[in-house]
C-alpha cells in the first residue's frame, strides 16, 4: 500500500505568545493524491497554523510540541532545511489569501510567474513563456500575453487571484495548500474562482488543502472536510456525508446556521451557547 499523499497524526502546538497555551491539540488528518479537503472553523481555531505548518512558515512564537506532518511518507517536521526548501514552493505551494499583497508591485507578471520554471524546473526563457501562456489560459484569461506584460496593480482583484492560482500550480506541485483565497473578492468573482481552482486541480490532480470559514464554500469544492474548534478536530468525514449526518451537535448548528455562519449580522441562526459549553467540556477549556 502506498502512503497517503499527506498525513498528519498526533499534531500539537502551544503559542508562546500566549504562555503556551494549545493551538493545536492532537490533530489527526489525512488527504489522498487528487483529494480536495476542507479545513473549517471559526477564527483561532488553528486553520493557518496547520497551513502554516505545512508550508514551513510557522512563526516563531508558535511551537511544535508533538507529532508528525509526513508528506508522502516523509516528516517534514523533521527533514533538514536543505530538503525542506527543495519541497516547499515546488512539491507543496501556497495559494495565498489576498491577491493585492501577495504579488511584487515591481516586476511584471511574467516575471513572476518564470521565476520558478526557470530556477526551479531548468526551462529557458522562451519555454518558460510558453507554458506561463498555457497556465493563465488554464485559469480563463483571454489575452494571456498582455497580462504577462502587466504590472499587478493595472490588474483587477479577480485577475491578480487567478494569477496567483496559476503560480501556485506552475511547477506541477503534488500539494497546494490555499488559506482562504476567496475571502477578499466578491460573491460571483468567489464563485468562478472556486470553479477554476476545482478544475485545474482536477486536471493537474494535485491534492488540495482549502482553508475556509464557509461550509457552502466546503460544500461546492471539497470532497472531504476537517471541522476545527479551538485547535482539536471536533468532526471529519466524506463532505457530503458530513453535511447530510454530522455526528456532532456543533457541527449540526453550524449547518443550521448557513452558509455564513461566521456572520451573525448576515441574520443567520448563530451556535447555541449550550453547543459552546459541550464542546469546552470535551476539549477541557474553560
Ligand atoms: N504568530 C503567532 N504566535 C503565537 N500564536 C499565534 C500566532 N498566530 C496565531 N496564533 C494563535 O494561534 C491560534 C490559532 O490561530 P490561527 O491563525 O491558526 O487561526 P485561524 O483558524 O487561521 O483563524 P482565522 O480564521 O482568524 O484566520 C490563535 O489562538 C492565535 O492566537
Ligand atoms: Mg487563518
Amino acid at each position: 500500500m502506498t502512503a497517503p499523499l499527506l498525513s498528519i497524526t498526533g499534531l500539537n502546538a502551544v503559542s508562546d505568545r500566549e504562555k503556551g497555551q494549545p493551538i493545536l491539540r492532537d490533530v489527526a488528518l489525512t488527504l489522498e493524491r487528487r483529494e480536495v479537503r476542507g479545513l473549517v472553523g471559526e477564527s483561532g481555531a488553528g486553520k493557518s497554523t496547520i497551513a502554516k505548518a505545512l508550508l514551513g512558515i510557522l512563526p516563531r512564537t508558535v511551537r511544535v510540541t508533538g507529532g508528525a506532518i509526513r508528506f508522502e511518507g516523509r516528516d517534514l517536521l523533521v527533514l533538514p532545511p536543505r530538503a525542506l526548501r527543495d519541497i516547499m514552493g515546488s512539491e507543496i505551494s501556497l495559494i495565498p489569501q489576498d491577491p493585492q499583497t501577495a504579488l511584487n508591485p515591481g516586476r511584471r507578471i511574467e516575471a513572476q510567474l518564470t521565476d520558478g520554471l526557470r530556477m526551479r524546473r531548468g526551462l529557458s526563457a522562451r519555454e518558460a513563456h510558453v507554458r506561463a501562456v498555457r497556465l493563465l489560459e488554464e485559469v480563463h484569461i483571454r489575452d494571456p500575453e498582455r497580462v504577462l506584460r502587466s504590472y499587478p496593480h493595472e490588474l483587477s482583484g479577480g485577475m491578480r487571484q487567478r494569477v496567483l492560482i496559476a503560480a501556485a500550480f506552475a511547477l506541477e506541485p503534488k500539494l497546494v495548500v490555499a488559506d482562504e483565497p476567496t475571502t477578499a473578492l466578491d460573491v460571483t468573482v468567489q464563485k468562478q474562482i472556486l470553479r477554476l481552482i476545482r478544475g485545474i486541480q482536477q486536471a493537474h490532480g494535485t491534492g488540495v488543502i482549502f482553508v475556509t470559514h464557509d461550509l457552502g464554500v466546503v460544500a461546492q469544492i471539497c470532497d472531504s472536510v476537517t471541522l476545527l474548534y479551538a485547535g482539536k478536530v471536533i468532526e471529519e468525514g466524506r463532505t457530503a456525508d458530513v453535511l447530510a449526518a454530522p455526528r456532532h451537535d456543533y457541527t449540526r448548528a453550524l449547518i443550521a446556521a448557513g452558509p455564513r455562519y461566521d456572520r451573525p449580522d448576515a441574520g443567520l441562526k448563530p451556535v447555541p451557547q449550550a453547543v459552546f459549553e459541550q464542546l469546552r467540556a470535551e476539549i477541557g477549556i474553560r
